[in-house]
């Protein structure tokens, strides 16, 4: 298991990227594996709105609500302890300046969190400059946006169109001259996301985005083998051959130290 340090905080992550060293998320919803997560070493938990498809049922990540994000960020924060909490803010709850803050506030006050996630690029520059000036942490995701799957048709790689690609690097350094703290990329062709990676200064959370990512992100069901339909292609089940859920966490967290995970075959190109 990874040695212990005190709260992992934005400067632990800041500095790992300086020294090189790949840091672990993993999604989480409630305590009880919050608290199994937080103790296999992962830096980062995310309350994902994929809990709106996992842990509700639903077909997309679209019908979550702010209240169901502060329920669930809340049960996760009394599990943590010394991970980093990020949790998600859900479809349409960022859509004017006024609502972001307002809503980003409930989930640091009631949620517990200690940054908070939304998804776009460039039209959400505003946002996330009005977030971070007033002190809260943010991460910007971009590449496939789950929020914008009716827009997008459905859940594809993002960045194979080279215009595609050249608005996806554009994006990524006006969302980190806007203050944003932490980038994640989504379904985007590996060689795409490590450029981007090598690019900006911030670390950059991967998910189907190749081993040249900063570090990894998985949702925990997926990688625990708990999918319901086909795995996606990015994720690995680290269940097999573990005989714990937390020795099969603490195996996802090596391999994203060790570069071995993700390899060639969950990764785009
Ligand atoms: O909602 C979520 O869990 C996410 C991850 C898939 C990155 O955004």
């Amino acid at each position: 298991m990874a040695a212990m340090t005190p709260q992992i905080t934005i400067n632990t992550l800041r500095e790992m990227k300086i020294k090189g060293e790949k840091f672990a998320c993993l999604t989480a919803y409630d305590a009880s594996l919050a608290h199994v997560v937080d103790a296999a070493g992962v830096e980062v938990i995310l309350v994902g709105d994929s809990l709106g498809m996992v842990v509700q049922g639903h077909a997309s990540t679209l019908p979550v609500t702010m209240d169901d994000m502060v329920y669930h960020s809340a049960c996760v924060a009394r599990g943590r302890s010394r991970a980093l909490l990020m949790t998600d803010m859900p479809f349409m709850s960022y859509a004017t300046a006024e609502q972001a803050l307002h809503n980003a506030a409930r989930l640091m006050q009631e949620g517990g969190a200690h940054m908070v996630k939304l998804e776009g690029g460039a039209v959400q520059v505003d946002i996330v400059r009005q977030l971070t000036a007033r002190g809260i942490p943010v991460c910007a995701h971009l590449g496939l946006q789950p929020q914008s799957v009716h827009k997008l048709g459905g859940y594809r790689v993002q960045g194979r169109d080279a215009s595609v690609a050249q608005k996806m690097r554009e994006d990524a350094h006006a969302l980190q001259d806007a203050g944003a703290d932490i980038l994640l990329l989504e379904c985007v062709p590996a060689s795409l996301a490590e450029e981007i990676t090598k690019a900006v200064a911030v670390s950059v959370i991967g998910i189907g985005a190749g081993a040249g990512c900063d570090a990894q992100v998985l949702v925990l069901y997926d990688m625990l083998g708990v999918t319901v339909g086909k795995r996606p292609k990015f994720s690995r089940d680290f269940m097999q051959g573990q005989p714990t859920i937390q020795a099969a966490i603490e195996a996802y967290v090596h391999a994203v130290k060790n570069g071995s995970f993700p390899a060639a075959e969950h990764t785009f190109s």
